[in-house]
Formats: structure tokens, C-alpha cells, sequence
């Protein structure tokens, strides 16, 4: 497994002529593909985000660089994702409104978020003439399916109002692309975690927010028995996923939606050991009721994605902890 710290590159390809959004990108998956992006060598890499979950810190730093560009407005104002694409040669939208339990508590704004804003996106991406746009889409819409590993073209009915919205995204990605001809490319995200991810409030990711919790020396809760599993995926395996999507010209890449992950499960039970190794503590966590709208087992095969995107994830979730782990400590020291 390489470092993390040696930053592969992903794909071989001249960045400084490209122009690319990143919707959602003051949160923790697009600000990671910023960094990458301004590290690579991109002619322009613009953002645009409202704020409401992301962290203007987390891009904060290149404010003011003549190759960055932040537009602060909503998906779910037309004019905001007009403005946001002009002038753009590539699309890599991640913005929505994350969270089953928050999906849950709010549907009308997950809904309005994730599918209207969605809309709005497709057709000013249509409306500009850019040829692709590449979305986040998610491994929700397996849904009740109790198949393992999951494969694409298998998914069940879905368990929650945000994965309702990742679905009905693949479907308006399918139809544009019938009806007006845009190209997309859908990647199904399992579980990714990372720097910069948020580990507080109570719509965090299990990750982020056990790492925060052994660094305040508290003990976390798990849901259910902790047996339930997950592919969970590193955040730089995402970032190669939508390089190498972003690259993609062949017919039979396009117009697809593909698994994102690393190919393995891990229980919550076991993610909890590896990284109670790595800390040194001693904390148990306590266990509490299962969480509506969850799944019990996630597992992807990632065959589609290497086949045709050259998808070839790098780091496993050991590798990933250790250096998601780091991060927070040089962050938590950072800030004392
Ligand atoms: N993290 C995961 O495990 C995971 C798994 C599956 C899918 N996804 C999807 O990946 C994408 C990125 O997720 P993330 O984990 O980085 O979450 P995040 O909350 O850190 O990032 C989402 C970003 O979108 C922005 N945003 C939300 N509503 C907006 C609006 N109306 N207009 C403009 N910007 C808006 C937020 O401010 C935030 O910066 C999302 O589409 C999410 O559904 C994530």
C-alpha cells in the first residue's frame, strides 16, 4: 500500500488546460478533489457551495490563487448553477445533502437538495454544451437488496428518503443522457471517509466521529450490535475514481453508474478494533438500537469500475484509518 503522503497521481493528463467545477466542494469529499485538482495542475478549479454542511476553512487557503474560484450559491437556484458552469470544461458534482437519519428528520430539504438541485445541474450542464457531467451518487440505492457483493445493475427498493434522491439521480442521468444526449458517469460511493471530514454534529460519518470521540477519551456508542458491515473506502480511492471518470471517452464508460470502493468489509465491531490498536486506548464502546433506514452489510464488487474506468484503488481501510488518524491529531494539536 503506498503512503498517503506521497500523493499519487491518477491519471497522466495535461490538467492545465481544463476548467473544472467541483459542486459541493467546501465539503469533505469535493475539498479533497480541490486539493488534488490544485496540486496536479489544473488550469481553473472552481467551486461552487452554499455552506450548509461543507467548511469555507476546508478552502479557505486558496482564496485569492488566480487558478481558484469560489462561487458561493445553491444548487437549488437555477441561476446559481448557470453562473457556476460558464466557461467550465468539466463537471464533478458532489453536492447534496448527506445523512439517512438526516433525510429522515427532513425529507422536503433532502429531496429539494439532492434531486432538484440535481435537475438544475443536468440542464445547465446541458445548456453550456459541456459534454459530461460526473456525479456522487451512492451505495443507498441497494436499498433492501440482500444480495452480496452488491453489482450494479442488482439494486433493491431503497430504506430511506436520501437514498430515494441518489436514485432518482441515476434515473435523471439515464434519461438526459436518452432525451438530450449529456453524457454523465454516476459513482455509487460506499462509506468514504477521510481528512477534512466533519466529525461533529449528529449527522457525522461513523469514522470521523469515533476518531474525534477516542481523541476527547470518550467511549463511542455503536448502533445495533456492531456486526452490521461496510466497504468503507478512503477518500483518495474517490478522488482516482472521479480522475479517472472525468477521463473517461469510451462509449461503453459512459452513461454508467459504477461501485466505489475498495472491495472489502469490515464490521463496525472491527473498524473500532483496528483503530482502538492504532490509538492505544482502552476505551469499550456501548452498544444502543439499530438506526432506522440503515443496512446490515455492504460489500462492492468493483469490477466494473476497473474494467472500464481503470478504477484501481490504492489504499485499504487499514491504511486509510492510520492516516485519517493522523490527520485529526496533527489537527487537535494544531489547535491547542
Ligand atoms: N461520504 C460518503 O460516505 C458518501 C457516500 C455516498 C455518497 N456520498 C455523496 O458524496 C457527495 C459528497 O459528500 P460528502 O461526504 O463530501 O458530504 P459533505 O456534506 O461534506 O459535502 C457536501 C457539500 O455540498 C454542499 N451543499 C449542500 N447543499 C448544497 C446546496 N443546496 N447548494 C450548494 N452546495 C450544497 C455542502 O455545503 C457541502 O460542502 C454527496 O453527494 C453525498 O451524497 C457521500
Amino acid at each position: 500500500m503506498p503512503n498517503i503522503l506521497t500523493y499519487p497521481i491518477y491519471h497522466q493528463t495535461n490538467l492545465a488546460t481544463r476548467r473544472i467545477l467541483v459542486t459541493g466542494g467546501a465539503g469533505f469529499i469535493g475539498s479533497n478533489l480541490v486539493r488534488y485538482l490544485l496540486r496536479n495542475g489544473v488550469g481553473l478549479v472552481r467551486v461552487l457551495d452554499n455552506l450548509a454542511t461543507g467548511n469555507l476553512d476546508n478552502i479557505k487557503k486558496f482564496i485569492g490563487r488566480p487558478d481558484f474560484d469560489f462561487v458561493e450559491g445553491d444548487i437549488r437556484n437555477p441561476e446559481d448553477c448557470v453562473r457556476a458552469v460558464d466557461g467550465m470544461t468539466d463537471v464533478l458534482h458532489q453536492a447534496a445533502l448527506g445523512s439517512v437519519p438526516r433525510s429522515i428528520n427532513d425529507p422536503l430539504t433532502s429531496n429539494a437538495v439532492n434531486i432538484g438541485g440535481f435537475l438544475n445541474m443536468l440542464v445547465a450542464v446541458k445548456e453550456a454544451g459541456i459534454s459530461k457531467m460526473v456525479y456522487a451518487a451512492s451505495s443507498s440505492t441497494y436499498g433492501d437488496s440482500p444480495h452480496l457483493p452488491k453489482t450494479e445493475d442488482r439494486i433493491g427498493k431503497p430504506l430511506s428518503p436520501y437514498a430515494v434522491t441518489k436514485y432518482v439521480n441515476e434515473l435523471y442521468a439515464d434519461v438526459f443522457h436518452k432525451v438530450y444526449g449529456v453524457n454523465t458517469i454516476g459513482l455509487r460511493y460506499f462509506n468514504v471517509f477521510g481528512p477534512w471530514q466533519n466529525p461533529n454534529g449528529a449527522y457525522a460519518a461513523v469514522i470521523p466521529k469515533f476518531i474525534g470521540l477516542v481523541l476527547q477519551n470518550e467511549a463511542p456508542l455503536i448502533n445495533g450490535d456492531g456486526e452490521q458491515s461496510r466497504d468503507f473506502t478512503f477518500v483518495e480511492n474517490a478522488i482516482q475514481a472521479n480522475i479517472c471518470a472525468m477521463e473517461a471517452t469510451s462509449p461503453e464508460a459512459l452513461n454508467q453508474v459504477y461501485n466505489i470502493a475498495f472491495g472489502e468489509r469490515t464490521t463496525l465491531n472491527g473498524m473500532w478494533e483496528i483503530l482502538a490498536n492504532l490509538s492505544g486506548t482502552s476505551l469499550k464502546p456501548s452498544y444502543g438500537p439499530s438506526r432506522a433506514g440503515d443496512v446490515r452489510d455492504s460489500l462492492a464488487d468493483i469490477s466494473k469500475a476497473r474494467k472500464l474506468l481503470g478504477y484501481n484503488p490504492l489504499f485499504d481501510l487499514k491504511t486509510g484509518l492510520e492516516s485519517t488518524y493522523q490527520w485529526f491529531l496533527n489537527v487537535e494539536s494544531e489547535t491547542k
